[in-house]
């Protein structure tokens, strides 16, 4: 990875503050590869200079493990939220509870994932941020920011972000279901765009990913998988065809099963429309018939 010589100064600087952290296990666990040599040092440039990070990109393009390919890069803890789950305010910022203590019951918060990593100056990933309920994002405006801040409603209680406190959010633009996120909430990242691996690097994931062992099962696989993102651009299936995570699980299935029968399970059947169907299959036929 060619990263500059003054980030990696940052980035030294950035390990430091965590080697003794008490959540070292919060640190995200390596492994995203890269379809081009830029979006991993330009996602951690804009990392170690507090920009918050915007990826954007299909499902299964693996923005997810780029987060946390990050987190390990820099050996920041970060903390997760997943807005396509019900996400209110007590998600994000924590809960009241009654706890008993000698006798006595008292109310205390449970600091829920965005106070616990502005206060530790920890990283905090926001999955599928344009799923979220229009009404929970602008309790995130002025943590988002330059004032790194916000007043947790349950306390009173105002909170500045301690330093190193970031934000990686990830988005899925275009995709049913979501809509396209707020002009004003993406002003305030940097844009990464995580597209669909391909090729030798494609190969390289299934290889160590799936249980797939038979080299030109996998290659041919790997075909499969360009054949479709050209289809995918042609307008003639959905993106998420040519997911990455679809095609692992169709490789892992094809370990006990005819190839076509896991692509019908894997691939095909996730998709609603008819031609789009036929059109997934043609393509697999070519390749496995
Ligand atoms: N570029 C990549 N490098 C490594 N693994 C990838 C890559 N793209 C997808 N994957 C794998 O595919 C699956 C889906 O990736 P994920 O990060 O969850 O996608 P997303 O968050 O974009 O939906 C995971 O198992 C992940 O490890
Ligand atoms: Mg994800």
């Amino acid at each position: 990875m060619n990263i500059p010589n003054n980030v990696k100064e940052l980035i030294l600087k950035r390990k430091e503050k965590f080697v003794n952290d008490k959540n070292l296990q919060l640190i995200g666990k390596p492994g995203y590869s890269s379809p081009d040599e830029h979006i991993l040092p330009d996602a951690l440039t804009s990392l170690v200079l507090h920009k918050n990070v915007l990826l954007k990109g299909p499902t299964g393009a693996g923005k997810t493990k780029l987060a946390e390919s990050l987190s390990a890069e820099v050996g920041q803890p970060m903390h997760s939220i997943n807005c396509s789950v019900d996400l209110d305010a007590e998600a994000l910022l924590g809960f009241k509870t009654l706890v008993e203590k000698e006798g006595n019951t008292t109310i205390q918060f449970v600091e829920g994932p965005v106070i616990q990593a502005m206060k530790n100056g920890h990283l905090l990933y926001i999955d599928e941020i344009n799923m979220a309920k229009p009404e929970t994002l602008p309790i995130l405006n002025g943590v988002l920011d330059y004032r790194r801040t916000i007043t947790n409603p349950f306390t009173g209680e105002v909170i500045k972000a301690a330093e190193g406190f970031t934000v990686i959010a990830a988005i899925n633009e275009g995709y049913v279901g979501t809509v396209p996120l707020n002009e004003a909430l993406k002003n305030r990242f940097i844009v990464i765009d995580v597209p669909y691996i391909q090729g030798s690097i494609l190969e390289g994931v299934l290889k160590s990913q799936s249980s797939l062992s038979d080299g030109d099962l996998i290659k041919s696989f790997v075909q499969l998988s360009e054949d479709l993102v050209t289809q995918v651009r042609n307008g003639q299936i959905p993106e998420e065809a040519a997911s990455v995570r679809a095609l692992i699980d169709t490789c892992d299935l094809a370990v006990f099963m005819p190839p076509m029968r896991a692509i019908q399970r894997g691939i095909i059947d996730k998709v609603e429309d008819e031609r789009e169907k036929a059109a997934i299959r043609n393509i697999a036929e070519t390749i496995f018939g």
